[in-house]
């Protein structure tokens, strides 16, 4: 190899070099510089004639020199690098949630009565109606008697209702207090959603909870009807069960409405073929019931409504078995692709 294609060579490697990315990069080239263009030099000193070969072996020391002073620097800096490379990947980011499902207790999921309370309120909003809260250890006042429930009223038993220690508490029994309490607040006109949990003294079994949850509905303003209700419940039963749902209302008492029904949904889905199912509560607001929050019964007629969210959601994804949604099983919950 003549000396210029020697330098060519060395020009050459020094590139690959310099262009290296990680210590083994530089390594290889190291070794094939040795081993093809060095030996080849070193192998062709032998063929040339003896005056030349000093000149020719001192330039291909000074070349292996040139290269050597080099490769070993920039060797250890790739060495280094690829030192910092390695811990940068081996660096666990606490804060990531990937490192947080891997390594911390393992993550819930949210209640599918929840997500379904959430939508609900959602569904409300939407109409235009707000969402109101109360409380649920409530005034005995106004779970029964600002409702008109007369002080014998059965529902007041024992039987049915957890009693605080005060005997004027209770837990509240249904969502419907929460009417009178909007009403006292805000007065007419009026129209409010309020999801919430009741309790009774029920036994826990397939189809009854001693903790539940309802949705009640309340709207007071001039010249509201039953016509007003109908429309507002088979709005709600559509956006909960689908297009084709329905309601169906039967004659029933209430201390708080008049008239009073019970309402049914028409439930396509229905497993065992489509069908009515009993769904809540409902009826024009008795005029005692505004009398006792404040409300000019001459003026205003109002509509209310409550419905199990419990059996909205056995209903709609076909839950045969209270217990499954009482025990809270994260395996349960995320069935509905609720959570994560
Ligand atoms: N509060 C009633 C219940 O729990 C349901 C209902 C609400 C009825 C509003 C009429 C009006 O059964």
């Amino acid at each position: 190899m003549s000396d210029t294609n020697l330098e060519q060579a060395l020009e050459n490697v020094l590139l690959v070099l310099h262009a290296s990315k990680s210590s083994a990069e530089a390594e290889k080239a190291h070794k094939d510089f040795l081993a093809g263009p060095l030996a080849a030099a070193s192998k062709s000193i032998g063929t040339l004639p003896p005056e030349q070969r000093g000149s020719a072996g001192s330039a291909l020391s000074k070349v292996k020199a040139e290269f050597e002073a080099a490769y070993a620097p920039l060797l250890e800096q790739l060495k280094a690098a690829d030192a910092r490379l390695e811990q940068i990947a081996e660096k666990v980011d606490v804060s990531s949630f990937k490192h947080a499902l891997q390594n911390s207790a393992p993550v819930g999921a949210r209640h599918p009565l929840q997500v379904l309370q959430a939508d609900v309120a959602k569904f409300f909003q939407s109409i235009g109606w707000r969402i109101a809260e109360g409380p649920e250890v409530e005034a005995s006042w106004f779970n029964f008697d600002a409702l008109n429930f007369g002080v014998d009223h059965p529902a007041r038993q024992m039987q049915d209702t957890f009693y605080a220690k005060s005997p004027e508490m209770v837990l509240r029994t249904h969502t419907s207090p929460v009417q009178a309490r909007s009403l006292i607040q805000e007065g007419a006109p009026l129209y409010i959603a309020c999801p919430g949990r009741v309790y009774r003294t029920d036994e826990l079994d397939a189809t009854h909870t001693p903790v539940f949850h309802q949705c009640e509905g309340l709207a007071v303003d001039e010249g509201l009807t039953m016509e007003h209700l109908k429309g507002t419940i088979d709005t709600f039963a559509k956006a909960m069960f689908g297009a084709e749902a329905k309601t169906r209302l039967r004659p029933s008492y209430f201390p708080f409405t008049e008239p009073s029904a019970e309402m049914d949904v028409w439930y396509p889905r229905k497993k065992g073929g489509s069908g009515w199912i009993e769904w809540g509560g409902c009826g024009m607001v008795h005029p005692n019931v505004l009398k006792s929050c404040g409300v000019d019964t001459e003026k205003y007629t109002g509509f209310a409504f409550g419905m199990g969210i419990e059996r909205t959601l056995m209903l709609r994804h076909d839950i045969q078995d209270m217990h499954d949604i009482v025990e809270g099983d994260v395996r349960f919950s995320r069935q509905f692709g609720m959570g994560s």
